[in-house]
């Protein structure tokens, strides 16, 4: 049996939309994959959960229950539209345990399918054991400060190498904003945040008096948009929120051998950067020259390593070695995974001169050139059919100590990066 996906949806800061996200969520993803199992617990004490899914009075038997020392029975109950809750607390009495706890104490309930977690929004015990918990984490953003306030996000997930597992989703949008005359607010605001390296859906939730309104007054239930919102903007983007969470399930490993705590480091640096230094050449598998070679770096997996020169010719050889063999400067491979342009993923490979201008762009023909599929599998840490969307850059030939942070090779590589991030997506090729 898969083991069990969680999704935390949280944000440090409040009233962003995590609650009607993840009620919502809940109730499309069980719409659009009947059979899934779907459940949904709120570290929060506002109760919408409840309000949304209740079919029977509240009982003792409540999310408390999660954090006490011996393992809870019969906290989930079947709800509305076939979706399990768990019934919310007004008070939470904290674990006398480390917050990556939580993930084991989640697996050891009998749960399967889907899990959704609210969080409160604030960094507290809870809402860090489920980022640590969570197989993805969906963050709204509705401005400038909610981005700000990702960072705490992403060093949380940073201490156990997951920040590829986050991903931000501009909410209540109110897509009439301008920024000026040619940039809406929310197009801004997720240019903001690619800038700040943050993974960046391309759905967006917007702002709807509607939606509004089903939460809103003073009825004890709270509505879902699927029913009683279904000819609004927000159903539509509802509906492909819960096709991308299904994508990252069924691309999630079947195993549960990933589950294996990794222990937090407090000193965040240097421990994490080396787990995702990658020792072998991902053309060859034999151990890389750690003096010098063509460094290689996954922007969403923050893989690095180094490529042999003999087996960056073999790579350049499969694409267009006249043009990329001796060319010095940075390649950028764009990968569009299936989860995104289903049922076969996009490669390209992009050649930027050393201050970081695009040259020329190339798309290679996937089929034929498997030393590169197996190769970008390996820089970005998964086999391409399980991507979604993927950058790569391939330096020219360096040595290793040039590298090094504080040396003047290293601020060029990023500065350059980040160029060339932007202008990859200024250009829609990433
Ligand atoms: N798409 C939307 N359009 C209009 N209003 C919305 C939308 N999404 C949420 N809201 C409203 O915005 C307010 C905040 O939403 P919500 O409670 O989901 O945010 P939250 O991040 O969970 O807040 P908190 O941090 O307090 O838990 C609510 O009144 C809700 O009804
Ligand atoms: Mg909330």
């Amino acid at each position: 049996m898969k083991r069990l996906f969680v999704i935390a949806v949280a944000s440090e800061k409040g009233g962003v939309g995590k609650t009607t996200i993840a009620t919502n969520m809940a109730v499309y993803l069980k719409a659009l994959r009947e059979d899934l199992p779907v459940t949904i617990a709120s570290f929060d004490n506002h109760f919408s959960v409840d309000q949304m899914f209740a079919l029977v009075p509240p009982s003792e038997r409540n999310v408390a229950a999660l954090f006490e020392e011996s393992p809870p029975t019969d906290l989930v109950r079947l709800g509305q539209y076939g979706v399990q809750y768990v019934a919310s607390s007004r008070r939470l009495q904290l674990p006398h345990h480390p917050p990556e706890w939580l993930r084991q104490r989640l697996d050891s309930m009998d749960l399967s399918g889907i899990l959704i977690l609210d969080t409160r929004p604030i960094m507290d015990w809870y809402s860090e054991a489920a980022l640590l918990a969570a197989d993805l984490v969906i963050a709204p953003v509705k401005d400038r400060a909610a981005l700000i306030n990702t960072e705490a996000l992403r060093q949380v997930l940073a201490t156990v190498g997951h920040s590829e597992r986050l991903w931000l989703l501009p909410s209540l949008v109110d897509t009439r904003a301008r920024l000026n005359a040619e940039v809406r607010v929310h197009e801004f605001l997720s240019y903001a945040a690619r800038e700040r390296d943050y993974q960046v859906l391309g759905i967006i939730i917007s702002k709807s008096p509607k939606v509004e309104s089903l939460a809103s007054g003073f009825s004890s239930s709270v509505r879902p948009v699927l029913t009683h919102a279904r000819n609004t903007a927000v159903h539509r983007q509802f509906k492909q929120l819960a096709e991308f969470v299904l994508d990252r399930f069924d691309a999630a490993p079947v195993a549960s051998h990933d589950r294996i705590m990794t222990p937090v480091q407090n000193d965040s640096g240097p421990s994490v950067i080396r787990r995702r230094q990658v020792q072998e050449c991902p053309v060859c598998c034999l151990a890389s020259d750690v003096n010098a070679g063509h460094f290689f770096f996954s922007l969403r997996s923050r893989r690095r390593g180094y490529v042999h020169p003999g087996c960056f010719a073999k790579i350049c050889a499969a694409m267009n070695p006249e043009l990329f063999e001796n060319c010095g400067g940075v390649i950028a491979l764009t990968l569009d995974g299936p989860g995104l342009v289903a049922p076969d993923c996009r490669l390209a490979a992009h050649l930027f001169n050393d201050n970081g201008e695009l040259l020329e762009s190339e798309t290679i023909v996937i089929e034929e050139a498997q030393t590169i599929k197996e190769s970008v599998g390996c820089m970005i840490g998964q086999p391409m059919d399980r991507a979604y969307r993927e950058l790569v850059f391939l330096n020219g030939y360096v040595e290793a100590v040039e590298l090094r942070p504080g040396r003047t090779e290293a601020g060029v590589f990023l500065k350059n990066r980040r160029k060339i991030t932007r202008e990859l997506r200024q250009a829609g090729l990433y």
